[in-house]
């Protein structure tokens, strides 16, 4: 499927709106420049700094350069398809209203905080039949195309039940959850939904039925007032146990310094400035200079999600924050054998024979390397899917990413309410 795109993304460039010039925005649009596939023709963006330099970036013209993105739908239709990467409750909106003007949509993830708005968005999909992309990333790497194949040519008999773990990371967890954007639910939206939708959508995909019934636990157990070690201050820059807190906010932002992946992230969050002074600064004044046990947060830091299939099939997933930064494992249990990925290593033990293969994907097991691949993978699919005008290039579509969603909802319901909920 992937091998045909580079021949055709060469005759048609399809014209890009970028609606939110945050790191995703532009990440997705470097990349449509960089193959040639796309060219991003307008922005809509409310910072100025950000708006003016992607205009620059990209060549723009002064009158295609948004505040916002109701001014960009105020304009009329200006380019061929849109990419929506504002902030997770700030989806609905554009998304629908660009869907109305027949644009076709790479949407960020989550579709949106309620069930309600993603039902809107399908809805305007649906009715304007425009080429539509969550970016549900972890799709399109080698890595799942091979498990998916790999199950899909039965290799393990029929699956029975799957075990996945997605390892946050304890500082990624401090940096996005606790101090960051996606930290409390009353302004983004519950942990499960901001990380975790990635992963049962990803499930949801490799075992390929609906799910029945989920049950879930997890909370917020760790960075709250009741763990503050006695002495810490509100700022690590004022804390005397700054230099033994595995979350240390100078240990982590001041070490980003001078790697360029991490100065694009996570440092960008926290600062546009990257010198030591810019980083103490944002530190002493801004979210990120925050005690873990002392800031707004509600993102549970550790849940565990328990899902049956229609067929009796189970899975367990549990994501943790507790854990290095890396990528998910799972371990595919199935009648015939048994499959287990590191995220970039495959082992499949095959019951007929006992003979074990060790499969590379061709991943590099770095997880922002990869996060990137799989970020250029996307954007290379829905521009080939739009300049083909063929949506089934693309591994779903509004509707099976609504239902993906539909399990995460689920899942929050069962958490807060004890229950075993059915779907
Ligand atoms: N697919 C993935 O793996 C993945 C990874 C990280 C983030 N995300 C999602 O991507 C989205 C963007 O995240 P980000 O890290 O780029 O955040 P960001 O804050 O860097 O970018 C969001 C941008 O949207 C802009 N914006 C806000 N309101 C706007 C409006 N009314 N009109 C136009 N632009 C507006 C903001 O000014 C900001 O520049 C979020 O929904 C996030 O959850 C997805």
């Amino acid at each position: 499927m992937m091998e045909s795109i580079e021949s055709e993304i060469r005759v048609d460039q399809v014209r890009l709106a970028v609606v939110g010039a945050g790191l995703r925005g532009q990440r997705y649009a470097r990349r449509a420049v960089a193959t040639g596939a796309g060219r991003p023709v307008a922005v809509a963006e409310p910072d100025e700094g950000r708006r003016s330099r992607f205009a620059t970036e990209f060549g723009l013209d002064p009158g295609a350069v948004f505040r916002d993105w109701r001014d960009l739908v105020a304009a009329g239709r200006l380019a061929d398809a849109a990419i929506v990467a504002t902030p997770d409750r700030e989806h609905t909106g554009p998304a629908v209203a660009l869907a109305d003007q027949g644009y076709h949509l790479m949407l960020e993830k989550p579709m949106a905080p309620t069930e309600q708005e993603a039902i809107r968005i399908t809805e305007a999909v649906e009715r304007n039949k425009v080429i539509f992309a969550l970016c549900h990333v972890l799709r399109y790497t080698s890595y799942s195309r091979t498990v998916k194949q790999l199950l899909d040519d039965g290799r393990i008999g029929t699956l029975t039940s799957v075990q996945h773990l997605e390892p946050v990371g304890w500082w990624h967890q401090a940096h996005s959850f606790v101090r960051g954007e996606w930290s409390n639910s009353r302004t983004s939206s519950s942990m499960l939904l901001a990380k975790a939708c990635h992963d049962i959508d990803w499930l949801l995909y490799l075992v390929g039925r609906p799910v029945a019934r989920v049950s879930s636990f997890g909370r917020l157990s760790h960075f709250r007032a009741a763990a503050r070690p006695e002495g810490a201050a509100d700022r690590c820059l004022d804390c005397p146990l700054e230099p033994t807190c595995p979350y240390s906010a100078p240990r982590l932002y001041l070490g980003c310094l001078g790697d360029p992946a991490k100065e694009f992230w996570p440092l960008s969050a926290v600062t546009t400035e990257h010198t030591e002074a810019g980083v103490r600064a944002a530190l002493r004044d801004g979210p990120y200079g925050r005690c873990v046990y002392a800031s707004d947060n509600d993102a549970v830091d550790h849940q565990v999600v328990t899902m049956e299939f229609a067929d009796g099939a189970t899975c367990s997933f549990t994501m943790t924050a507790f854990s290095p930064f890396e990528l998910r494992k799972t371990r595919l249990f199935g009648t015939h054998g048994y499959l287990e990925g590191d995220g970039d290593r495959l082992r499949l033990v095959d019951f007929r024979t006992g003979e074990e293969e060790i499969i590379g994907t061709g991943g590099t097991g770095d997880l922002e390397a990869d996060h990137t691949d799989a970020d250029e993978m996307l954007t290379d699919t829905f521009l080939a899917a739009v300049a083909a005008n063929d949506p089934a290039r693309l591994s779903s579509d509004a509707a099976t990413s609504l239902a993906g969603h539909q399990v995460v909802w689920a899942a929050e319901r069962a958490r807060r309410t004890g229950t075993v909920v059915l779907l």
